[in-house]
């Protein structure tokens, strides 16, 4: 059998399984009702976050030395096969794919003769989301010349990765093996030296965490009878973390990486379960068809989730069913098992973003649910932060609500709680069972259907202002969103160009929200905010969403197809904000055929870490479209890029 080209566009995410037309559920009153009223934060909120933002446990340390000014000259559009920055700055590719990590002899050749036990020791493919923990984090959280740069690779280009390309199905072992290996996550401990950073060579925090990596089970899910398989029969474990999109970090100093487009990893030659079907699982065959491999190997037949065995712990039936969570790593501990926590929920996560921890009231974060018409989502813990005793625990108990944002400009947070009466009424209604809360995190989409949620333009990043306390998050794009479905919080129809979202807490389950930023061509004008888009800030399709410690807002673009590299917009760009001002501008521009994804400071701002994704994205190495970053006849490939400024100053000024 000819294999398809295994090659996943990120950008064509799993195919829409939301037809629960929750629209009907809204609150469509009061549309008329201004919606100029936002940014009400009080002063003694703001100071209250800024002090609880000097934590210094958290990795995420603030310098208190003013909000840059943008005053660089905005970049143009490109489509130059390079990284452009202002005049003034400079970028340097580093950590691409390929770079020897655990193991200074697991060298990359560049035509892809690397083995798959190489790859493991190499850093991953597909850069996304990355945090920069400084070396000191446990402590002062100050140090800005060493420390440990985590992040994600999120999904893996055949083409470029095997000598050939992939190989028919079935596939062979050492070329899946090699695929999953290339996944996961990198922690590189890097320094600065004579003013260059490197990889310290040999460092004990240096790990690669993999598809194939063990990890325990947490949270009201962990021990499920859906959960249970023959790796592992009591349900508390599971193999690997896969298609890690964004990430978050937590206030005691932990990675959090983020399962986004895992379902169609898995096939099921039966009846699709539901825990399966609203999550796109596979009928005909998994994206790279892992579940071919031969010599067969239980590592990669448990990608084959149809029912073998005579019971779960016989076969791989729910091992999809391990797959969609948040996963904690520790950075600074290489033999750490990774953890999966359920409690906050299943599904197409693309990153987790914490509100500031505040000594004593229960830890909040979001989590956007990427697909076309799918929901964003709140936990809060159900105990109370205290920086002496934070941990893990804290991400095991508590509710999951998701959003339901209404054209007057409220917003409400439901509950997706079995001991929640509307919960249960509207299950009963619906005739929906959940065997136990277990149940209803592993079907956390069919749960918010049930509460009325509103379906979003596909939630990417989330960003919580680091003064205020708004929570900002893109929307990216949504083509498939008709007339009849546009509502105030998703403006525009067959939307390709995507939003920028936020809103301020209430209090009492409730928020209120407007729309920040419409993307889109030059003159698009934000009636919410009175911004208009100019030749130096149009961009399409929003994605990666960071506030700095300063309150700039970083944004960046993850645009396909035909817009992609056009000459309306160029190259996938990154912008930076000044909220408060309105202002909006284009900072930076990637090379051919990438997304910009991943963006984080050291504590005194001054190195900016931004990683290209896919350079080359479509193409062959015999026809390459990009050689970035190594140029020559090279195979493109995915790096981190440093960017400082020439004379040494703060970034953004
Ligand atoms: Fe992996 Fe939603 O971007
Ligand atoms: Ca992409
Ligand atoms: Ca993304
Ligand atoms: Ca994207």
């Amino acid at each position: 059998m000819p294999i398809q080209p295994p090659r996943f566009d990120i950008n064509d995410p799993d195919p829409r399984t939301n037809f629960s037309n929750n629209r009907e559920f809204a609150d469509i009153l009061n549309v008329n009702m201004s919606r100029r009223r936002f940014l009400q934060g009080s002063a003694a909120t703001a100071a209250t976050l800024f002090l609880a933002s000097c934590a210094p446990t958290t990795g995420r340390s603030f310098v208190s030395n003013g909000k840059p000014d943008l005053g660089f000259d905005a970049v143009s559009t490109s489509v130059a096969d390079t990284v452009r920055v202002p005049s003034g700055y400079r970028a340097q590719a580093f950590l691409p794919w390929g770079t020897p990590l655990t193991n200074p002899a697991a060298i990359w050749h560049g035509n892809g003769q690397e083995s798959a036990a190489s790859q493991a020791e190499q850093v991953g493919m597909h850069h996304d989301g990355m945090h920069f923990f400084p070396i000191d984090a446990r402590t002062t959280g100050t140090n800005s010349e060493e420390g440990l740069l985590v992040m994600n690779h999120e999904y893996v280009d055949p083409a470029f990765l095997h000598a050939d390309g992939p190989s028919a199905a079935p596939r062979p072992r050492e070329q899946v093996a090699k695929e999953i290996a290339a996944h996961g996550v990198s922690v590189a401990h890097i320094r600065k030296s004579a003013g260059n950073w490197q990889l310290v060579e040999g460092s004990p925090y240096n790990r690669r965490v993999t598809g194939s990596t063990p990890m325990r089970m947490a949270g009201p899910a962990a021990g499920h009878k859906k959960l249970q398989t023959r790796f592992s029969p009591d349900g508390m474990a599971a193999r690997g973390t896969l298609n890690n999109c964004a990430h978050g970090v937590t206030p005691w100093g932990t990675y959090l990486t983020c399962e986004e487009n895992w379902a169609r990893c898995f096939v099921n030659h039966n009846e699709l379960q539901r825990e399966q079907s609203r999550y796109g699982v596979a009928t005909d065959n998994g994206r790279y068809y892992w579940e071919t491999a031969t010599p067969s190997r239980d590592e990669f037949a448990r990608f084959n989730v149809t029912p073998s065995g005579t019971d779960a712990r016989s076969d791989y039936r729910n091992e999809a069913n391990t797959f969609g969570w948040i996963v904690e790593i520790d950075p600074f501990d290489a033999n750490s098992t990774p953890i999966k926590h359920t409690m906050l929920g299943r599904f197409a996560h693309e990153g987790i973003i914490f509100a500031e921890a505040v000594e004593g009231e229960p830890l909040v974060a979001y989590s956007g649910d990427d697909s076309q018409f799918e929901y964003i989502y709140k936990f809060v813990s159900a105990e109370p932060y205290y920086r002496a005793t934070a941990g893990s625990h804290l991400l095991e108990s508590g509710t999951l609500y998701v959003a339901r944002f209404n054209d007057n400009g409220s917003g409400e947070w439901l509950p997706l709680d079995l001991n929640d009466p509307v919960f249960q009424q509207r299950a009963r209604t619906a005739q929906v069972e959940f065997s136990d809360q277990g149940d209803v995190l592993l079907n956390t989409r069919l749960a918010a259907d049930l509460m009325g949620a509103t379906p979003m333009d596909r939630p990417e990043w989330g960003a919580v202002h680091p003064l205020t306390g708004e929570v900002y998050f893109t929307l990216t794009n949504n083509t498939r969103r008709s007339a009849e479905q546009v509502d105030a919080a998703n403006p525009r129809a067959e939307n390709y160009a995507g939003h920028i979202i936020r809103w301020n807490e209430r209090g009492d389950d409730t928020f209120r929200w407007d729309l920040f930023l419409l993307s889109g061509t030059p003159g698009t004008y934000t009636k919410d905010t009175a911004i208009t888009l100019s030749a130096d800030n149009h961009h399409a399709c929003p994605d990666g969403l960071w506030f700095d410690s300063s309150g700039l807002l970083w944004i960046q673009t993850d645009m396909s197809g035909a817009i992609q590299g056009g000459e309306t917009y160029g190259n996938n760009a990154m912008l930076v904000a000044d909220a408060e001002r309105g202002l909006v501008k284009r900072f930076l521009t990637g090379p051919i055929g990438c997304e910009i994804t991943g963006v984080v400071a050291t504590p005194d701002r001054r190195t900016l870490f931004v990683n290209v994704q896919h350079p080359g994205e479509g193409s062959t190495p015999a026809q390459a479209s990009s050689q970035w970053p190594d140029g020559g006849n090279s195979r493109p490939r995915s790096a981190t890029v440093i960017i400082e400024r020439e004379d040494g100053g703060v970034i953004g000024s």
